[in-house]
């Protein structure tokens, strides 16, 4: 284990999103004496609600693009460390339209590389499993920190090239970095674009579900507050120019996952549609995390599926005021693209 670092003052960019703003909200919770600078343009998949609650004296929020060169130099000007979070996310949207990926994954991860290089700002990056590609099903491997890059679709490779441009800053002028690739995550504040929400606010609002090909395809399902907790070791005990892969060992197929949803919502096994098939969709990802429980004593809390997508479901169901504005327009673009 590396020698421990203590940042006081982070920034923490695509806070308001779901993954960014479940880690502000674990980081408040839990680090007293840090103080955290969120930087998010609030996109469509941003929302200022999702850090309600929290102190003034504890977090302040720029409105901002990752992509300002000159806003980005002026905040790494006082901080310790980068959590680095903001991204365009999600793989449906990179197919019809790849031009924001790029941009923001890609041209938004290299701003904030020059700005920390400047600064001597150290970089924790987010990543993503779908790097790697897929496995298949009847494959018994699982994904390492050796694993080759093979990503499918326009946004895991805008992904894998962030990474390649956070490696290159690391060995060519010496910045203090690390990298995770993490798995799905589920929880609460996730956008109802993705999977488990969309299909969840879709009993709630008296639309089928949907699903996709023959839906088989595996994912690795994590809840969102164990990444917060593997992040904040990485970034703390890390090694430097490492990348850890964080699992939780929830390989999951879809129609399991489905089934489970509607039986925890009183509906039968038949109440969903199957839709057309994502252009390209990964059949597998699953993630062999012990290089992070090994070297950095990490474990997850949450392992048990059925209890977390019960609370999540619940959430959804108490939450609609923070749902309900996007649901029309989702459903529009999906069913737009036979989805
Ligand atoms: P999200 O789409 O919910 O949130 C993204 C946030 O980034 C939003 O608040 C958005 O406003 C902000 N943002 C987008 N473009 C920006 C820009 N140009 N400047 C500033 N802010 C901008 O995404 P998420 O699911 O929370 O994912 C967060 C990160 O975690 C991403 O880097 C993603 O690749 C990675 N990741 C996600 C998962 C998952 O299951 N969702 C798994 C592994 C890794
Ligand atoms: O693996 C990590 C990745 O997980 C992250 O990098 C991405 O940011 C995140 O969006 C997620 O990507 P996926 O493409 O795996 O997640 P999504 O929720 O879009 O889909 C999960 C699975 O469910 C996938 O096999 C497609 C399928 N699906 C999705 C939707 C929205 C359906 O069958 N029906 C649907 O309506």
């Amino acid at each position: 284990m590396a020698e421990t670092f203590a940042p006081t003052s982070i920034i923490v960019t695509g806070g308001a999103g779901f993954i960014g703003s479940n880690f502000v909200h674990w980081v408040v919770n839990n680090q007293p004496d840090v103080h955290v600078t969120v930087l998010d343009a609030l996109t469509y998949a941003g929302n200022r609600e999702n850090l309600a609650g929290i102190p003034d004296d504890r977090m302040t929020f720029v409105h901002g693009d990752i992509c300002d060169a000159a806003l980005v130099d002026e905040l790494f000007a006082d901080a310790d460390a980068v959590v680095h979070f903001a991204a365009e996310s999600h793989n449906d949207n990179s197919i019809s339209d790849p031009a924001p990926f790029v941009r923001t994954n890609i041209e938004g991860t290299y701003t904030l590389l020059e700005a920390a290089r400047k600064h001597g700002v150290r970089f924790h990056h987010i990543s993503t499993d779908e790097v790697y590609g897929d496995l298949a099903l009847d494959d018994p491997a699982r994904f390492t920190e050796e694993t080759p890059y093979r990503p499918s679709s326009p946004y895991s490779s805008s992904k894998a090239s962030s990474d390649m441009l956070v490696r290159a800053w690391h060995r060519t002028y010496g910045l203090p970095i690390t990298i995770s690739n993490c798995s799905n995550n589920y929880g609460p504040r996730q956008h109802i674009e993705k999977f488990i929400p969309r299909q969840i606010t879709n009993i709630l609002t008296g639309i089928r579900p949907k699903l996709y090909g023959d839906g088989k395809n595996v994912r690795d399902w994590i809840h969102t507050e164990d990444h917060s907790s593997a992040v904040w070791a990485i970034l703390t005990q890390g090694e430097l120019g490492e990348t850890y892969l964080i699992g939780a060992d929830g390989e999951r197929n879809n129609i399991d996952v489905l089934h489970a949803i509607l039986e925890g919502m009183g509906q039968g096994p038949d109440d969903f549609d199957w839709v057309r098939d994502r252009p390209g969709h990964d059949r597998r990802y699953a993630i062999d995390s012990s290089k992070l429980r090994r070297e950095l004593g990490w474990q997850p809390k949450h392992t048990d599926f059925a209890e977390g997508l019960s609370a999540t479901i619940d959430w959804y169901r108490d939450n609609e005021d923070w749902w309900r504005a996007d649901k029309e327009a989702t459903e529009a673009k999906y069913a737009a693209q036979g989805q």
